[in-house]
């Protein structure tokens, strides 16, 4: 059973005609941005896409979604995936290395959901490392202060490409792991105000809903 295509075409049935949609980044959305597609076209439904990385611009385009911009359209959906979820919601997303623009396009949006399987719900964050996306020129320097803060950075390294990660603005990526996140919006704001960092990947009380995959069905998780 595929959960991820569970609920991300679930997720493309919340879609309105006239809406204007965060497209989020990943292999979960990925489903959600092809059946928005289809809905579409079998629906003639006016929609426009606001697309979080080049991933999500040329599937929208394959897809056959109209693309806008934030200087163009607020966003009335963002729909998005995230690599863990804690009980209240707050995320850890930059799995794909998407999550600058991702964070810009799901905080503007008037209804922000998320999307993932079961596999990625946690009692607290920190399984996973944080992503934090880096100016190359304060590498050394932002690595250091984030062994100060008790993290352990590693610099994310490419696959199919010799070197680093290189994200869609340019920069690089660092993963960080914390022994525990406690307080995500504290470390959420002390991970931003790190001269150098451009954005990090927790993403503190900002998810409306959670649309959570499960095999006997979706769970939908509302923030209270
Ligand atoms: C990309 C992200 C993704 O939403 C996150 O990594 C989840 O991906 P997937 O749906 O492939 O599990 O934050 O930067």
């Amino acid at each position: 059973m595929n959960l991820k295509r569970m609920v991300g075409y679930e997720a493309a049935e919340l879609v309105m005609d006239g809406d204007v949609v965060g497209l989020g980044t990943g292999s979960t959305t990925h489903y959600f941005i092809e059946k928005l597609g289809k809905r579409r076209e079998n629906e003639d439904l006016r929609v426009m896409g606001i697309p979080t990385s080049y991933q999500s611009f040329f599937l929208a385009r394959s897809s056959g979604i109209p693309i806008t911009t934030l200087e163009e359209h607020d966003v009335d959906l963002a729909v998005d995936g995230a690599d863990e979820v804690d009980t209240h919601l707050n995320l850890i997303k930059g799995g794909g290395a998407a999550h600058t623009m991702e964070k810009i396009v799901d905080q503007s949006a008037k209804r922000f959901v998320v999307i993932v399987d079961d596999s990625k719900m946690v009692d607290q964050l920190g399984k996973f490392p944080v992503p934090v996306e880096v100016i190359p020129q304060s590498l050394r320097v932002v690595t250091e202060e984030l062994k100060d803060m008790g993290g352990i950075p590693e610099l994310r390294m490419a696959e199919r490409k010799d070197g680093p990660v290189i994200t869609d603005n340019g920069n690089l990526v660092v993963d960080v792991k914390f022994d525990s996140i406690g307080n995500p919006k504290g470390l959420e704001v002390s991970l931003s105000s790190i001269p150098g960092v451009v954005e990090n990947g927790i993403f503190a009380g900002m998810a409306h809903e959670v649309m959570v995959g499960t095999v006997q069905g979706i769970n939908i998780l509302k923030r209270i």
